[in-house]
């Protein structure tokens, strides 16, 4: 099935620029974090927190899977943690056309400046941790990629008109 899958780092602007993409192209859109919540009626940091974030991991497997069973293209946005797994790897290349929003850490960091949502960014300074998580998924988002749009000074509705001549 050839899905649009949007990846990239927390803060790229891969939920806003779906939701834009799959109006634009009257598709459905779907966000695994959203599923994920819905699915286990909790927040992603009460289920970090009350469960661990391997327990989490799991969970994007099985949504993933959930996925590949659809018949319907949807536009999906996947969490940013989600490309890390070997076995989501395989699954996303599976789904259909991959679509890496990059953005600088810089760009991030002012984004996700005051976020309390996201368990992988508490503690310690922000922009350090951006810059670490970065630097171990920079390749794997870049390997996966069938498109990459660079994001930063770019509106939603310019990003949306890149993706659209390849989706
Ligand atoms: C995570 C990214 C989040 C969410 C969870 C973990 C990560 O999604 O899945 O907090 O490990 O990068 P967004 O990329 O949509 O913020």
């Amino acid at each position: 099935m050839n899905h649009v899958i949007l990846i990239g780092f927390m803060g790229c602007g891969k939920s806003s620029v779906g939701k834009a993409l799959a109006d634009a192209l009257h598709e459905p859109f779907v966000d695994t974090d959203v599923l994920i919540e819905e699915q286990e009626g909790r927040k992603i940091s009460d289920i970090f927190r009350e469960s661990g974030e391997e327990y989490f991991r799991e969970l994007e497997t099985l949504v993933l899977r959930q996925l590949l069973r659809s018949e319907e293209r949807q536009i999906i946005a996947v969490g940013g943690g989600l490309p890390v797994r070997p076995v989501n790897q395989k699954y996303l290349k599976q789904l259909g056309t991959v679509v890496y929003l990059m953005a600088q850490p810089d760009t991030l960091a002012a984004r996700l400046q005051g976020d309390d949502t996201r368990p992988m960014l508490q503690g310690g300074e922000l922009k350090r941790r951006i810059r670490e998580l970065m630097d171990a998924r920079e390749e794997i988002y870049d390997g996966l990629a069938d498109v990459r749009v660079v994001t930063d000074g770019k509106d939603f509705a310019e990003i949306v008109k890149e993706i659209a001549r390849y989706a």
